[in-house]
């Protein structure tokens, strides 16, 4: 049965979306899972080869994934400024349709157990003049899993986070800690504030990763079920 999705987010731009993202991959593919990722929007890209304009982002998914993609299917937009996707896309003069990326996910799960989605930067990241990733996350039907990168000031951006995705009315699955300061002090009494007031499951801690080990994050993970895709 196709079908599954899951879309990662995060408390903020470079908190560790892009390496739980892979890590969710990694690890479900250990578990005998078809998965396809997408990074349907990328800020930031890089020119490659043959004046390809690429996303980092884009490219470490596809590193992982264990079906066949093209990278329109895996990155339908990528701009070259490092700023917010509606800007990147207004001096562009491009209109991001969620339309297409929609149709983009639903190809890819006719071929795969899960489509892991990541996330451009925060939760209410604006994609263009009146839409924003909650109008793509609600048009995917995908639910959330929220990324905390551990450092200081995360407490209130994990709250503030989960409280918008819950008014947004978007389920949300769970939260994955990622210790990637090691300068941040009283680190297992920020996990407890975290566990008591994030109304959602821990689904892992990742440890401060030394050569961006993706197969330490897929260790440290737990998959929860999915529709159609079993928790790993
Ligand atoms: N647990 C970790 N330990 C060490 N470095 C990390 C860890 N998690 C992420 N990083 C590094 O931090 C940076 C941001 O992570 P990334 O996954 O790209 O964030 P995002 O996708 O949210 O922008 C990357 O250079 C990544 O390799
Ligand atoms: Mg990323």
């Amino acid at each position: 049965m196709a079908g599954a999705g899951v879309f990662i987010t995060g408390t903020d731009t470079s908190v560790g979306k892009t390496v739980v993202s892979a890590g969710w991959i990694r690890r479900g593919i250990t578990h005998g899972l078809r998965v396809a990722a997408m990074k349907p929007v990328a800020t930031g890209g890089v020119l490659r080869e043959m004046h390809q304009l690429r996303s980092s982002d884009a490219e470490q998914l596809r590193a992982e994934i264990n079906v066949e993609e093209t990278w329109e299917e895996l990155n339908p937009y990528v701009f070259p400024p490092p700023v917010s996707p509606n800007i990147a896309a207004e001096r562009a003069g491009v209109t991001i349709e969620i339309n297409r990326i929609v149709d983009g996910a639903r190809a890819l799960e006719r071929r795969s157990d899960v489509v892991v989605v990541e996330g451009v930067g925060g939760w209410r990241v604006p994609l263009g003049a009146d839409t924003s990733t909650v109008n793509l996350v609600r048009a995917l039907g995908y639910p959330v899993v929220l990324v905390i990168g551990l450092r200081l000031g995360c407490i209130n951006h994990a709250l503030l986070t989960r409280e918008a995705i819950d008014a947004d009315g978007i389920p949300c699955l769970g939260w994955v800690a990622n210790r990637l300061d090691p300068a941040l002090e009283e680190t297992e009494a920020v996990l407890a504030t975290l566990v008591a007031r994030l109304a959602s499951p821990c689904l892992g801690v990742i440890p401060l990763l030394e050569a961006c080990d993706i197969g330490q994050v897929a260790r440290a993970l737990r998959l929860p079920d999915l529709r159609g895709s079993p928790g790993v």
